[in-house]
């Protein structure tokens, strides 16, 4: 079974075809054309020109991802695209694309929940079947941040999210302040690298763990990107080129030390046999490393699951085997609005806001 996929919720717009190798998902094309030059200007992405952009690309990148997979539009047997949540402007244009597709190759179409296709980049290549349940996923991105748990595929509960910022946009805000551009998660977390050998005179910055106490499983971010701001403004010489890297390496150390703590607190109270760790944020090695190294120390029997670096982005590949697996392993791709359900939240609907 070959599945083509369509990601354009944000500022990528991504198409790919996968198919399988002794039952594992396996990737035949990726393209991912990023829009940041594009939305670099405006310090973040801004929906129209987003959606602007994917109504051009797109028809050139279909044309690309057939066409290096060495396969024809005929021998593809389902479109998998992502239906939300995002920018619905740039959402329209790729369901728009996937259902002319699926009708002109009469081919089926599923829509995918963009955080499923996140969770599910973390089984590429892996064998669906072998991955132990319960599962506990941490998905860091842009726009989420939760702790959801699995008992089986496709089944999702969220036991804990953030109550305001997520983590990728609290890197990118926090790097705004800095002055270190958009996007802010890789600019920060090489700073932060680089941090080690730099020297600071007077006090080191020390920052807040928002809710590392707070006894249950959400989070809460923006205060730590106030406590940023409010830091920097009583001391401006952190803004230096070479002292801003230990005010990011600090944000780096709060937010890890956070997700980390929170996690270990849901395998202790849910008892998973498999951590997934997934989202554009989850790129960020001290978070993938800290959290690997203390779920061996304290729960060595767990298994942890991290998608290749190259996929925790937004990607169509994800979408593409979320749809595959929905097909391999569930009865229920009849009912395309049925992997909606337990992942929507209110913020994904606009009603936190
Ligand atoms: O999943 P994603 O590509 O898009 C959404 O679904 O939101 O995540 C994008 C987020 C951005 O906020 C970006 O700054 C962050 O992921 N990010 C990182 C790193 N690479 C990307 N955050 C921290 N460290 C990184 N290395
Ligand atoms: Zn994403």
């Amino acid at each position: 079974m070959l599945v083509l996929g369509i990601e354009t919720s944000c500022d990528e717009t991504s198409v790919s075809v996968v198919g399988e190798k002794n039952g594992k998902p396996e990737i035949l094309s990726n393209i991912i054309s990023s829009q940041v030059p594009l939305h670099a200007k405006w310090g973040g992405v801004v929906p129209n020109l987003a959606a602007r952009e994917h109504l051009k690309n797109l028809p050139l990148i279909i044309r690309k991802a057939l066409e290096e997979s060495g396969k024809k539009l005929e021998e593809i047997g389902l479109i998998a695209v992502t239906k939300g949540p995002g920018l619905i402007p740039a959402l329209l244009v790729g369901t728009g694309a996937a259902k002319t597709l699926s009708y002109i190759s009469k081919k089926p179409l599923i829509g995918i929940h963009h955080i499923e296709g996140h969770i599910y980049s973390s089984l590429i290549g892996k064998d669906p079947k072998s991955v132990r349940f319960p599962i506990l996923c941490l998905v860091i991105s842009g726009g989420h941040t939760q702790l959801v748990l699995m008992e089986k595929h496709f089944e999702y509960e969220i036991i804990g999210e953030t109550q305001d910022d997520a983590v990728g946009e609290a890197f990118d805000k926090v790097a705004r302040i800095l002055g270190l551009g958009y996007p802010g998660g890789p600019a920060i977390s090489k700073e932060a690298e680089e941090a080690a050998s730099q020297k600071i005179s007077g006090e080191p910055p020390s920052l807040p763990r928002p809710m590392i106490n707070s006894g249950d499983l959400n989070f809460s971010f923006s205060g730590l990107k106030t406590a940023v701001l409010y830091l920097t403004k009583d001391r401006p010489a952190l803004l230096d080129e070479g002292q801003r890297k230990i005010v990011a390496h600090e944000f780096q150390e709060a937010v890890s030390e956070v997700l980390e703590k929170k996690t270990l607190e849901a395998v202790r109270r849910f008892s998973p046999k498999t951590v997934l760790l997934s989202g554009g944020v989850s790129a960020n090695r001290r978070i993938r490393e800290r959290l690997a190294s203390s779920l061996k120390e304290s729960f060595p029997d767990v298994d942890y699951l991290i998608p290749d670096i190259r996929l925790t982005g937004d990607n169509a590949a994800m979408i593409a085997t979320a749809g595959l697996l929905r097909l391999k392993l569930s009865d229920r791709i009849g009912n395309l609005d049925d992997n909606w359900k337990n992942l929507e939240t209110k913020a994904d609907l606009g009603l936190n806001r």
